[in-house]
């Protein structure tokens, strides 16, 4: 495991950044997981700034996200869909049959995540993913206790996330109870991974998942099981490391 410590969340996406279109500099048709949540924003514009200069090009690339709320439409301001609209989507100009993330509103919530799970494989599995981590360890939205064999799945989530991911909604009561997600084996079966971690509210969760027991109560220990992992952490969540 490779952890780069970074000043700022603003230097840490600069760097996520480059790795990311280092992966697509080598590889043009990368299949790229990706993240929501405040962390990975910085790095969007990052890559976003690098198309509009005409220095990357993402034209050959498919996205696979990690989660989705279930229960939101993709047009709900709050949808995980609409977020990556606003961050990469529109601003790199991406196409429709570039992206994938699960549908918040498909009828059939267990035949939608079977197929997101047979996409994956169809495109060639995932060359770089790149995760956040939730102040619980969740990785995408495995919860603590998720089974590390995993693949996509709903899930319920838990009050501490509802609770951590209502800043972005009018009140609580707004966030849905469950979403469909990436399995921790889905995860783990990526040839690389890229995990961001910032902020203060960060340093003890990190420093148990890198250093701390493999244990599904901290999902993002499992990371310590892959050999490609490189970390991008600040001043403030490494001080504990
Ligand atoms: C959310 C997302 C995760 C994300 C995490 C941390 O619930 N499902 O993919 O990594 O929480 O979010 P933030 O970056 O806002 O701290």
């Amino acid at each position: 495991m490779k952890i780069i410590k970074v000043a700022t969340p603003e230097e840490g996406a600069i760097k996520a950044a480059e790795i990311v279109l280092n992966q697509i500099k080598h590889k043009p048709a990368s299949v790229l997981g990706l993240p929501t949540g405040g962390t990975p924003v910085g790095m969007y514009a990052k890559i976003a700034e690098a198309v509009k200069a005409k220095k990357a090009d993402l034209s050959k690339i498919t996205t696979f996200n990690l989660d989705e709320y279930y229960g939101l439409p993709k047009q709900d301001a709050q949808s995980y869909y609409t977020f990556m609209d606003v961050n990469l989507y529109t601003p790199c100009a991406l196409r429709p049959d570039q992206t994938h993330i699960p549908s918040g509103t498909a009828p059939d919530a267990e035949a939608e995540v079977k197929a997101y799970e047979v996409a994956i494989v169809k495109a060639g599995g995932i060359d770089l993913q790149v995760l956040g981590i939730g102040g619980n360890g969740h990785i995408g939205f495995n919860e603590p206790g998720t089974d590390p064999k995993s693949r996509t799945h709903v899930v319920k989530l838990t009050q501490n996330t509802r609770e951590a991911n209502a800043r972005f909604f009018n009140s609580l009561e707004e966030v849905p109870t469950e979403a469909m997600t990436m399995g921790i084996q889905t995860i783990l079966s990526s040839k690389s991974i890229l995990m961001l971690a910032f902020g203060a509210n960060k340093a003890d969760i990190l420093f148990e998942a890198l250093k701390g027991p493999i244990t599904p109560q901290n999902p993002a220990s499992f990371l310590q099981r892959h050999p490609d992992v490189t970390v991008i952490a600040d001043q403030a969540a490494v001080t504990r490391l």
